[in-house]
């Protein structure tokens, strides 16, 4: 399921989120890095991967996420700090229309590698198609 929420452990001191590798994010996680001092005009992501997966939190405020596999477009809207949203390989990402309060917090499958990346969305349809 490309959308999960996870369960809140709340008492009288605050909430509590714990996602585990393997269990609650649907990989074994080698990569965190967060998003913020964003701007609602001004897109980010607009790329695919050839092999890393990714798992999206709004862990404050909110945006838009827009995954494309080249069939099917869907957008949905990150608003709630246990809400995930499971980004495959191959499936082309973009977010926007953040607010200026998000803090979003990706949780990724491989460690950085510029290699893996596929900027170009025609070279991203021709990899798929393939
Ligand atoms: P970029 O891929 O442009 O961010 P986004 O996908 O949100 O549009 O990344 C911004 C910069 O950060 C770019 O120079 C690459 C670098 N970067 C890392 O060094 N490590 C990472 O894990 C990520 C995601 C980016």
């Amino acid at each position: 399921m490309t959308i999960k929420y996870h369960k809140i452990l709340g008492d009288h001191r605050g909430q509590l989120i714990a996602l585990e590798s393997g269990v609650d994010v649907p990989f074994e996680v080698k990569r965190v890095f967060y998003i913020y001092g964003t701007q609602p005009e001004i897109p980010r992501g607009q790329h695919s991967h050839y092999e890393t997966q990714q798992y999206l939190i709004a862990v404050s405020g909110s945006c838009k996420v827009t995954l494309d596999n080249g069939d099917e477009k869907i957008t949905y809207e990150l608003n709630q700090p246990n809400v995930g949203l499971f980004q495959d390989a191959l499936v082309w990402g973009e977010m926007h229309e953040f607010s200026e309060d998000c803090v979003l917090l990706v949780l990724a499958s491989g460690h950085y590698d510029d290699a893996d990346y596929i900027r170009d969305y025609d070279t991203f349809l021709e990899k798929i198609k393939s």
